[in-house]
């Protein structure tokens, strides 16, 4: 098993804050352990709606795995549903849905062997990550490479420990950026984008919190200006980043853009997080890297609460906007609240 396998998981203490969260936006709330417990714990205790944070540990598409068991015994949850959690766990398969829909994602090819012959149009220098995971698990410096024989020996190491594909993509050389989301797209919005540059950009209903950029100048070289998993684990508790990211407003308006439109053929539900990367050789281009339907949400480090806080908005401000954003969808909403932002005002 890789050291890093089970670093995606939620600690203690945010799992403790979201429960803590709930209540102080008025409601009973308890901790379910994410694993076949559920099924006999959860009709006994009958909740209204599941605050769904589950990563799961086994399978390609673990993180829906808890979601379908909901289905399954219909009970309501917040965040995306089934087959948008699967999706977006497969970054090469994302990919393929925002290519088909001309969003901005590196060029990329998956290796399912180490000796598969590489496609023409990708070009050194190169990045390798496994196609399924997050938190920066195998992601580091060593990541980026420069020629075959450095392609070949990471591909190895992904497949080897990770025992999943290995997604090689066109490095993106530049500043990072990610955006939050909190919402739902309103009205009947199809699940794909028109493909006319001139069409409207549809975003009604969906709350962009400001962008986070990790800011890469005060982190050691060795990190290489990537967010590392050692940036993401061993040194979160001293991250450093620019929120709101100073930004040109037409390269913000075109992010949240990109972001909206990420949401909206994932077919995402409440609140994700999607990453970019500027391109600095090409006028700061972004590029679309990955969308995270469950976004980090530790109460002192995750981007997204960092971008909520940027905002004015308290930890509990932003777990009940999601919570009541998911009840709203199935008709749970209290009377009386209006779904703005943030959707509840809390001491
Ligand atoms: N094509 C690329 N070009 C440049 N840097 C990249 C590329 N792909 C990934 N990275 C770097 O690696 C980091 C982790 O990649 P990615 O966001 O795909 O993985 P993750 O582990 O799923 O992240 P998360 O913690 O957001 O779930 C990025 O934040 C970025 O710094
Ligand atoms: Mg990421």
């Amino acid at each position: 098993m890789s050291p890093d396998q089970w670093d995606d998981l939620d600690s203690e203490e945010t799992v403790e804050a979201i429960v803590e969260a709930l209540r102080v936006g008025g409601h009973e709330a308890e901790f379910f352990e994410a694993n076949l417990s559920l099924i006999e714990a959860l009709p006994t205790y009958q909740p209204d709606i599941c605050f769904n944070i589950a990563e799961s540990h086994w399978g390609d598409s673990r993180e829906s795995q808890v979601p379908a068991i909901l289905e399954m015994l219909r009970i309501p949850y917040t965040g995306s549903r089934v087959m948008s959690l699967a999706l977006a766990l497969d970054k090469a398969m994302t990919k393929r849905v925002l290519h088909f829909h001309g969003l901005p994602t590196p060029a990329f090819q998956t290796f399912e062997r180490v000796d598969e012959p590489l496609d023409d149009d990708l070009t050194f220098p190169m990045f390798v990550k496994p196609t399924s995971e997050g938190t920066g698990m195998g992601v580091s410096a060593r990541s980026v490479v420069r020629d075959e024989a450095e392609l070949r020996e990471q591909i190895r190491e992904i497949l080897i420990r990770y025992r999943q594909p290995a997604l090689v993509e066109h490095y993106v050389d530049g500043r990072e950026i990610t955006v939050g989301v909190v919402g739902n797209l309103r009205g009947p919005v199809a699940r794909r984008v028109p493909g006319d540059e001139d069409a409207p950009r549809i975003t009604a209903g969906l709350h962009f919190l400001p962008p986070l950029e990790v800011d890469f100048a005060r982190y050691p070289v060795e990190e290489g200006g990537i967010y590392t998993g050692r940036v993401k684990t061993e040194l979160a508790d001293d991250f450093h980043f620019l929120c709101p990211a100073p930004l040109d407003e037409e390269l913000r308006i075109d992010l949240n853009w990109y972001t909206a439109a990420a949401f909206r053929v994932l077919g995402c539900r409440d609140v994700a997080r999607v990453d970019f990367r500027l391109d600095r050789h090409n006028n700061n281009a972004p590029y679309i890297l990955e969308i995270n339907p469950l976004p980090g949400l530790n109460p002192r480090i995750s981007d997204l609460v960092i971008e909520a806080r940027a905002e004015g908005a308290t930890y509990a401000e932003l777990i009940n906007s999601i919570l009541l954003h998911g009840a709203a969808r199935h008709g749970l909403l209290p009377k009386g609240i209006q779904l703005n932002w943030p959707t509840v005002r809390l001491p």
